[in-house]
């Protein structure tokens, strides 16, 4: 009898480690994971796979010692009896607090391995400085001059991004990097990555962050050394003409479309606007903006005090609202074509 089960243990831990290891190793998993874009994807999806393993076989094993448990022990048809009273077992529990402990050193020391090689220096990075606030991400590339609204970067270069935020805490977060990191007003945080495929990513915010949290998003372009330069030397704009001009990019287009522009860059995360589908609450509502806007201030045509409350949100403050809530870099960030756009679209409004 006690042979017998030592020999049914020995099997079943040997199917359960074969299970393990060739979920470990031979499943792909990577269709449940955005595309892998950068060298620290890789890493983190191969510590996923070998969770994944273990995960499996820690499943396997008290399910089934549950299910067994449950068939085996069942009560029979008239039996009213008590069950035997048990008062413990040192062996069994010593085996199964050693395992997990076992289990939980060996994946410190496998994780620690992975975060080394995803840390590791790199020479000469293109540092990107990444600014969050409610509820937009800037990009400042301090080695150039240039600050744009969404994110370029060089293929198969390292990136170090200083990461800070002005108002509250957001995160940064481009899925398939698989890395994020928080932003925190008052420290610089850094994180360093080294993209590897060509495309357009999200950015997320992943921290709440306010009413705009779910609307905090960007893009990532990752391009070939040569594009990035032109699209720098452009002033971080697409230059007109360029193989990108065919893409998608309506905000960078040469006659930008205003509710395009509003569209993408996110002024729906504050701002209610019926048309463009903006919810916000942060700002005052724009619904009928085109009539309101020439009451607001005295002396400024609805055209002006539009211009101004983009360009300089400071000046004019709606009663009800907030002082130097809507970032004032809106001058940078978009061209002059694309504010005059906006302000002919909002005055239809
Ligand atoms: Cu910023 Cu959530």
């Amino acid at each position: 009898m006690r042979e017998r089960t030592i020999f049914t243990l020995v099997v079943l831990s040997l199917v359960l480690l074969t299970v393990g290891f060739l979920v470990a190793t031979r499943v792909d998993l990577s269709g449940l994971m955005p595309e892998q874009a950068a060298t620290s994807s890789v890493l983190v999806d191969r510590l996923f796979n070998y969770l994944m393993g273990l995960a499996v076989v820690i499943f396997l094993l008290v399910e089934g010692a549950l299910v067994y448990a449950v068939i085996r022990f069942r009560r029979r048809k008239g039996d009213e009896s008590e069950g035997p009273a048990i008062h413990g077992n040192n062996t069994l529990e010593i085996i199964w607090t050693l395992i997990p402990a076992i289990i939980v050193v060996v994946i410190s020391i496998y994780s620690y391995q992975i975060l080394t090689q995803i840390e590791k220096p790199v020479n000469s990075p293109l540092v990107v400085r990444v600014v969050g606030q409610q509820f937009i991400w800037t990009f400042e590339y301090p080695e150039s001059g240039v600050t744009s609204s969404s994110l370029h970067l060089p293929v198969d270069r390292p990136v170090q991004f200083q990461i800070e935020a002005k108002d509250v805490i957001h995160s940064f977060w481009v899925p398939e990097f698989r890395l994020k990191r928080d932003a925190t007003p008052g420290q610089i945080d850094e994180l360093t990555i080294t993209p590897t495929q060509l495309g357009r990513y999200p950015i997320r915010c992943a921290e709440l962050c306010g009413a705009g949290h779910a609307a905090m998003v960007g893009e990532v372009v990752v391009e070939t050394e040569q594009q990035f330069t032109a699209w720098l030397a452009a002033g971080g704009r697409d230059p007109i003409g360029s193989a990108s001009e065919a893409d998608d990019s309506v905000a960078f287009d040469s006659t930008p479309d205003g509710r395009t522009v509003f569209v993408e860059f996110g002024c729906g995360a504050c701002h209610l606007l019926s048309d463009g589908g903006g919810a916000g609450i942060v700002g005052p509502a724009l619904d009928g903006i085109g009539d309101l806007a020439e009451e607001r201030v005295g002396g400024e045509t609805a055209g002006e005090y539009l211009r101004q409350s983009i360009t300089a949100p400071n000046s004019y403050i709606v009663e009800g609202f907030a002082e130097g809530v809507m970032p004032s870099t809106y001058t940078e960030l978009m061209t002059p074509e694309q504010i005059d756009a906006l302000v002919e679209y909002l005055l239809t409004q």
